[in-house]
């Protein structure tokens, strides 16, 4: 049995459709109302979970194996490895804000965002010092309420910028998502997750 920690929300949304066009019964992740631990085919643990506790499970060796957002391994720098490109999940980092922002006025700009480090190596590069404030969730507020200038996030469908008229002034890295391996398992359960990952490439 694998043991997987999957980050709740689209990634599973993805990997469960993913999952059903490989030939897998996924009922038991469709019907999984309030449970966060779910068996599927006699051959996988799903645990459910947010993505940055996926790489925390990983570190700590409680799974052998994680499906998390490169966005997620990019603001981490965790130590795993990464096996395979789902490409699922696809969407990018942006910079984005109101129509009157200026990314080039001078002066220390504040940015909101769920990815400091990112956000941090993006101004860094420019040449830029910002100051950081982190948020959880809704960044696109931010700018529109007075807290920051602009944000660095994710898009996917860009519906969320849209309707609340804000507006993409850079496009950062793209971010899929991805299976990875903590490094003891793929050492001692070596076959049983080079089988999983041959399945989902769509092989036999
Ligand atoms: C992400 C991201 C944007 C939204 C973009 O948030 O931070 O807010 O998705 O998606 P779209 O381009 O398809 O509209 P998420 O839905 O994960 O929720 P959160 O705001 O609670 O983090």
């Amino acid at each position: 049995m694998l043991k997987i920690a999957l980050t709740k929300g689209r990634v599973e949304e993805q990997f469960t459709a993913l999952l059903a066009q490989r030939g897998f019964d996924t009922s038991p992740l469709e019907n999984k109302q309030r449970r966060l631990i779910i068996e599927v085919a006699d051959q996988f643990e799903f645990i459910l979970a947010k993505g940055p506790d996926v790489l925390t499970y990983l570190t700590n060796g409680v799974v052998d194996l994680g499906i998390v957002g490169s966005d997620i391994l990019m603001e981490q720098d965790a130590e795993s490895d990464e096996l395979l490109d789902l490409k699922t999940g696809q969407c990018q980092f942006i910079l984005a804000s109101t129509e009157d922002f200026d990314p080039d006025r001078p002066g220390r700009k504040v940015i909101g965002t769920k990815y400091p480090r990112v956000a941090q190596r993006y101004f860094a590069r420019r040449g830029q010092d910002v100051a950081i404030i982190k948020l959880e969730g809704s960044v696109e507020l931010a700018p529109l309420i007075g807290l920051a200038d602009a944000i660095i996030d994710i898009t996917e469908t860009g519906r969320t910028l849209k309707e609340n008229h804000l507006v993409i002034y850079d496009r950062l890295d793209q971010v899929s998502t991805r299976l990875v391996a903590n490094p003891l398992a793929l050492k001692q359960k070596r076959d049983e997750i080079y089988r999983f990952v041959t399945t989902l490439k769509g092989g036999n």
